[in-house]
């Protein structure tokens, strides 16, 4: 009796299995320091100018093969080399596959995350279905940690995949992934918060993904309130009544052309008692353009992704309870659908925000900065936030300037500007900043407080958000472009990339550390 509680403590000890994102994925990952199984493919984490490579169990003939075969591809071990050995000699798996992670303290996350993306693509392109990852080169304990975990991540925001309308859907990746780590490494404890941030990824994606007849602002909110409210995040959802009740006009009338009207969804994750931070998200669910209708086939089709910012939202809030961080962080996401119908708003007409402020809807294609008006002024209002960062996929006028690897950051205040940096660096979801210049006037209107258009075309955008965040600190993410790519690259398949997702979580901390 004792010896078995000994021997089942033991084992609980040596080997820390976790269910890897149960909902979005399928593979199984756990991290051990001996492994008692076999595997069909066995990688080996190698770091730089390693001359002979030699394990314990190899033989001399499987040295001298994988030796051989490293100097004819002339690896190295060099940060992102992948080397696969079919059959290699003495050794009982299928597949040897050497991955070259540099040197092992200067890795950076990003790259790290990279090599597992790109292991992940191998390893599917075989059918190998358990795999063994020897880590024990990578010998300092906290750099062995951070290593494995963040190639696990990559290998884990690789295999997402977006298969709910395939009435047969090719089989999603399923392997067994057993990390053998060095003593005292905790790659676990990293990996597992890790974890809750591909799962904040994930729900971007699964939500930008939807198309948009499916993702409407009541069924946005209600696949928002199922993710967020399990990790213990209060979900609040204004219904359209209590849009227009509240005043919130300019939300209102997006959306009042389409049977699915404007909603709110505010998501409240409370890990602290300071002052919050709120993020707002453009939830656009579906736009049209409206009566500017959009008339190009190729964009009008993109435009299931013209929710990606309140994807973007509600994927950091979700990441940051996931991982219990302490910090009072807010995301509102104003929700609608820009349609049209004979209740649409037409060019023209004139709205009346939360703030009391009046806006000629010049263009009814510029819709995304009308709801994100309100957005911003509701979380002022009702949740006095110490700093204000809003997201959306806002103008194609920042497409042109950046491009789609890049989003555009606006702000007058250098400590925001900096800490967004800082995170984009850290989580490759690049920002550069563009100047709000002596643009103030670009958005009067001859007949109302403001217009919703104006020239710059971004600049306009921010302009326009600038009044309504009022003078608390606030900063404006453009991503436009960003949310979408058409074919796998590193860490994203395609479809949704879950932009903003790994930005915002980053800055939430870093900003609220400082
Ligand atoms: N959702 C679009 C912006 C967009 C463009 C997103 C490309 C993703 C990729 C936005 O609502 C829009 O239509 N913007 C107009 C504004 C214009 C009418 C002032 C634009 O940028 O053309
Ligand atoms: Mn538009
Ligand atoms: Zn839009």
């Amino acid at each position: 009796m004792k010896i078995l509680r000994w021997f089942a403590v033991a084992i609980i000890l040596m080997s820390v299995s976790i269910a890897a994102s149960a909902e979005y994925l399928e593979t199984k990952v756990s991290f051990t320091e001996r492994l008692n199984t076999s595997a069909e493919t066995l990688v080996v984490l190698v770091p730089a100018d390693t001359e002979e490579l030699s394990l314990s169990g190899w033989s001399n003939e499987t040295a001298a093969q994988v030796n051989r075969a490293m100097s004819v591809r002339e690896f190295t071990g060099a940060a992102k080399q992948q080397l696969e050995i079919i059959a290699p000699a003495g050794l009982a798996v299928e597949r040897l596959v050497l991955v070259g992670v540099g040197s092992p303290s200067e890795l950076r996350r990003t790259d790290a995350e990279e090599i597992g993306a790109a292991l992940a693509n191998h390893v599917n392109s075989t059918k190998a279905e358990t795999i063994h990852v020897d880590t024990r080169l990578v010998t300092d304990a906290a750099d062995n940690a951070r290593v494995s975990a963040s190639i696990a991540h990559g290998v884990d925001l690789r295999n997402y995949r977006f298969d709910r309308f395939k009435s047969q859907p090719d089989p999603r990746p399923s392997q067994t992934y057993e990390w053998l780590t060095v003593g005292n490494s905790s790659a676990a404890a990293h990996y597992e918060t890790f974890q809750g941030l591909a799962n904040g990824v994930f729900i971007a994606r699964e939500l930008v993904n939807l198309p948009g007849s499916s993702g409407y602002p009541a069924a946005f909110a209600e696949m928002a309130r199922a993710a967020l409210e399990p990790l213990g995040i209060e979900v609040t959802i204004l219904g359209p009544e209590q849009v227009r009740e509240l005043g919130m006009g300019a939300l209102y009338g997006v959306a009042q052309g389409s049977q699915h009207k404007a909603h709110l969804l505010v998501a409240h994750w409370k890990g602290s008692d300071d002052q919050p931070i709120a993020l707002v998200g453009k939830g656009n669910t579906f736009d049209t353009g409206g009566y500017n209708l959009k008339t190009a086939a190729a964009s009008i089709l993109a435009m299931t992704t013209d929710k990606a910012g309140a994807a973007a939202v509600v994927g950091a809030v979700a990441a940051l309870a996931a991982e219990r961080a302490p910090v009072n962080v807010v995301a509102v996401a104003p929700l609608s659908h820009n349609l049209i119908s004979g209740e649409a708003q037409l060019p023209g007409d004139v709205v009346t925000a939360g703030d009391g402020s009046t806006i000629e809807v010049a263009n009814t294609d510029a819709e995304g900065r009308l709801i994100l008006a309100d957005g911003i002024w509701y979380a002022r209002e009702h949740f006095n936030p110490r700093v204000i960062a809003d997201i959306a996929t806002l103008t194609g006028a920042k497409v042109g300037a950046l491009g789609t690897e890049y989003s555009a950051i606006f702000s007058e205040q250098d400590d925001i500007i900096r800490t967004l940096r800082a995170a984009g660096e850290n989580t490759n979801e690049l920002v550069w900043q563009l100047p709000l210049g002596p643009y103030s006037n670009i958005t009067s209107s001859r007949i109302a407080d403001r217009r919703n258009t104006g020239s710059p075309g971004a600049q306009a955008g921010a302009i326009f958000l600038q009044h309504f965040a009022g003078d608390t600190p606030w900063v404006h993410i453009d991503m436009a472009g960003n949310a979408l790519i058409q074919s796998a690259s590193g860490i994203h398949p395609e479809g949704a990339t879950g932009y903003g997702v790994r930005l915002l979580t980053e800055w939430v901390k870093i900003y609220s550390a400082e």
